[in-house]
């Protein structure tokens, strides 16, 4: 298994990882959805807003994780949201989902980033040092359905600086329907 950066050339095949990994565990509604999701953030984002990595095995992409820009309106802290990641179906349960958190999260840190923030289970991403944190602390760029789920960590210290303003993130994730 390798986890790399990804190249513009594997977008379709990303957007299918996710598009088939998402149904399977959600519906077939939830796959095209977070599929559309995957190649927007892709191809209508500014590249210093965006990260993506993959693992693949056999050259066949079986994982991957992207990172986008979340900007505040009062700090210039640099902090970057992990949305989506998915593993394909037939490789979930084997540490792959895990490794790679971790090698975005460190090629993040490589690149300055100080602040990592996500949206979802505090069970899974509590295993990559993700704690859950309020809006107090954090403002979240749209509003959400699920706050337990907002959670982050700090890449350069112990603990998250209360971050004073509204925040914003990129367009492919403006829409209500992914809070
Ligand atoms: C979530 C996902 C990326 C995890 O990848 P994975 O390779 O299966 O995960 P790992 O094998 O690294 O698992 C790491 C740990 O998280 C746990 N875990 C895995 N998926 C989980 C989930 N959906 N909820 C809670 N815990 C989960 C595992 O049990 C494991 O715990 P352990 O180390 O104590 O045994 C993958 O299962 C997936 O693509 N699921 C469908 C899409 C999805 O839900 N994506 C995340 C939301 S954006």
């Amino acid at each position: 298994m390798k986890f790399s950066t990804y190249n513009p050339s594997s977008i379709e095949e990303i957007k299918l990882l996710f598009t088939k990994t998402f149904s399977d565990s959600e519906g077939e509604a939830e796959g095209t959805l977070i599929g559309n999701l995957a190649y927007d953030l892709l191809t209508n984002t500014d590249g210093h807003d965006l990260y993506c990595f993959i693992a693949t095995e056999n050259e066949k992409i079986i994982g991957s994780i992207i990172f986008s820009k979340l900007g505040f309106e009062k700090s210039e802290v640099n902090a970057f949201l992990l949305a989506p990641v998915a593993v394909h179906t037939s490789c979930q349960g084997k540490g792959v989902g895990q490794k790679l958190i971790n090698f975005g999260l460190d090629a993040l840190k490589q690149s300055g980033v100080e602040l990592a923030i996500t949206y979802g289970d505090p069970n899974f991403y509590s295993k990559a040092g993700f704690a859950p944190i309020n809006e107090e602390l954090v403002k979240a760029p749209l509003k959400l359905t699920y706050p337990e789920g907002w959670l982050g960590q700090s890449l350069v210290s112990d603990k998250i600086e209360a971050i004073a303003g509204n925040s914003y993130c990129v367009q492919a994730l403006s829409k209500p329907e992914y809070w």
